[in-house]
């Protein structure tokens, strides 16, 4: 199945009530054949309205971090762990988290990313559990032979001083693990199964 048949089925869902409230999906959006995904929570009012991901308040700021390493959102992927928008953007249910799995788990499946930066505490959750994002973000952890790179939410650091430098910090650290997972895959490292695993920067 290609991404774009996936992102079809997932603009059909009905599974859990916030098809009732949602005026559009947002199944994702960047390039397929990207190495990099990032995702987010869920959709806010503004990705709710247009369909798409990350284009609020949230998402200018995130063009402009992407920017920092010379990216652009068409160079990566962009998803979020719930597809339709929450009512008054209240976190997401853990059993709407549990619908939306089995969509988010496909596309990474289709693009096969070699790192996700998981944005924020709720997208840490539903891939590094026991986690905390005020400790462990800015540490690129493998899991079970997947990089997983957790970093504060975008949203987060527009109405929390101190968080911005973090985040801006952090996103600079992009290029050097990737270079570091490329390195690793050449020696074929794959980490230890059910653990997850710090990955150091040397910088
Ligand atoms: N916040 C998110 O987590 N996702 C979006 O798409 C927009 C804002």
């Amino acid at each position: 199945m290609t991404l774009e048949e996936l992102n079809n089925q997932i603009l059909k869902c009905e599974k859990c009530a916030l098809c009732k409230t949602r005026v559009n999906v947002v199944p994702g959006e960047g390039s397929s054949k990207s190495n990099i995904m990032f995702i987010g929570e869920g959709p806010g009012k503004k990705e709710d309205e247009l369909g798409r991901p990350f284009v609020g308040s949230a998402g200018k700021l995130l063009d402009k971090l992407l920017g920092l390493i010379g990216l652009e959102r068409k160079d990566v992927y962009i998803a979020n762990v719930v597809k339709c928008r929450p009512p008054q953007n209240r976190d997401p249910l853990p059993e709407e988290v549990d619908f939306c799995r089995e969509w988010l788990d496909k596309q990474i499946k289709i693009i096969k990313p070699e790192l996700m930066v998981l944005l924020g505490r709720h997208s840490m959750d539903r891939f590094l559990p026991n986690h905390k994002i005020s400790i462990d973000h800015g540490k690129p952890k493998r899991l079970n032979g997947q990089v997983y790179y957790p970093i504060y939410h975008p949203a987060a650091a527009l109405y929390r001083n101190g968080l911005l430098e973090d985040l801006q910090n952090d996103f600079k650290k992009i290029p050097k693990i990737l270079e570091i997972i490329k390195e690793e895959r050449i020696n074929n490292k794959k980490g230890k199964e059910g653990k997850a695993e710090q990955i150091k920067l040397g910088i």
